[in-house]
């Protein structure tokens, strides 16, 4: 890979061992992936987690000087508040975890908006900028719905790329690398946002991990939160960071000639009972619930407003912690809307995500979620789930069970 004078001056540590450090990170991706140079970048997203994976390589930079020169948000950690509200014994080791997060924010310069949605509303790139962004459900929304363009990022490489500015340019920051090689056609019934989060898994399971599909057969009328679960489901199932989806997305104009296309595969048709296997797989028998989990990725306003709609003159039950997640912006937008929601039995709740310990007081029982990434993660932690839309989630927390 071609480097400039300043960046093998960057490398060689004339800028300070942190930026090196970071340097040396993405030379060697670059190199790995047969990158030609770098590029420069505007924005980058820190999927850190709060934990020891994440902070390891975040504490190395910071601690040998290193700062981000581009704006940087952060997924969510967990709100430290919330171990006191639900009566949670953290332990010393996994309060650190938190403590050493926020700290390293800090000397590190992020913005700590600890969402994991920050391409909605307010960190939005333009039509083919550049950036590098990790978590699952950022990387193919900016890139297959604004048509941005970013590597599906680890932690590590987007935080090094936000600490230089620059990223290395391969993979889906090449015009030949998003033109598609398999056209899906989907003849399943894809009703609501919550079937195109199991159309999103169903084809994350199917596809290889360097598949750009085309997708037909959809209706135009997409809806953000729709979107942003398919390409959650997609890239949590499997690694598929772009799709285009016929009539919506922006890039299906440019890749219009199908003789660009690399057709190594077949066409693929998505049945409605492909789409039911995945509802299947990840539905426990019914019975008692816990919990109900809404927001992983985080919920948006219109998503935490229906909750409240549907809620209305009626209260969750007393055996069932309703939790939402969502953004601290949009908890103030929502402003007096969070108390209405909490004396209905609802927490709203910012800065967290549901793989974190703060809410390891649901593990063991049964919970029911709209997202198949919550019931994914939260089964490593011991707790079943039934899947279902946000309609019947409403309606199994005021009943108590599903
Ligand atoms: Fe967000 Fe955590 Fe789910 S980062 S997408 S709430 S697993």
């Amino acid at each position: 890979m071609l480097l400039t004078t300043e960046e093998e001056n960057v490398l060689n540590g004339n800028f300070g061992i942190g930026k090196s450090n970071a340097m040396k990170l993405l030379v060697s991706l670059g190199e790995m992936f047969d990158a030609d140079r770098l590029i420069p970048i505007k924005r980058a997203h820190w999927a850190v987690s709060g934990q020891e994976g994440d902070l390891f390589f975040a504490e190395k930079l910071a601690n040998s000087g290193a700062r981000v020169s581009v704006v940087t948000t952060t997924n969510p950690a967990w709100d430290s508040s919330l171990s006191d509200l639900f009566h949670v014994d953290i332990d010393d080791y996994e309060r650190s975890l938190l403590d050493r997060t926020i700290e390293v924010s800090d000397k590190l310069g992020v913005i700590k908006s600890f969402n994991c949605t920050p391409y909605l509303y307010k960190d939005v790139p333009s039509f083919g900028e550049h950036t590098a962004f990790s978590e699952s459900s950022a990387t193919p929304y900016i890139n297959s719905v604004y048509g941005a363009r970013t590597n599906r990022e680890s932690s590590s490489s987007a935080l090094a790329a936000g600490v230089i500015g620059k990223t290395p340019n391969y993979g889906l920051h090449l015009d030949k690398n998003r033109v598609p090689n398999i056209t899906v056609d989907v003849s399943a019934q894809i009703k609501d946002d919550f079937d195109m989060g199991l159309l999103g898994w169903y084809l994350g399971e199917i596809l290889k991990p360097d598949d750009v599909p085309l997708i037909r057969g959809l209706s135009s009328e997409m809806t953000e939160e729709g979107l942003r679960d398919f390409g959650a489901m997609i890239n949590t199932s499997g690694a598929v960071s772009l799709f285009h989806l016929e009539g919506v997305t922006p890039e299906v104009k440019r890749i219009s000639d199908t003789s660009l296309w690399v057709t190594s595969r077949e066409k693929i048709t998505v049945t409605s009972e492909d789409v039911e296997r995945v509802r299947k797989k990840f539905t426990e028998r019914g019975g008692k619930i816990n919990s109900v989990y809404i927001g992983c990725p985080h919920s948006t306003i219109p998503e935490i407003m229906k909750v409240n709609r549907l809620l209305d003159g009626r209260k969750v039950n007393d055996d069932v912690k309703f939790l939402i997640f969502t953004s601290a912006t949009n908890l103030k937008i929502l402003g007096e809307n969070v108390k209405k929601l909490a004396s209905k039995g609802v927490y709203v709740m910012q800065d967290s995500c549901v793989d974190e310990p703060v809410f390891k007081f649901t593990e063991g029982g049964l919970g029911a979620t709209n997202s198949l990434k919550a019931a994914y993660y939260r089964k490593r932690r011991n707790q079943e789930f039934v899947v279902t839309t946000i309609e019947n989630l409403v309606e199994a927390a005021v009943r108590g069970y599903i």
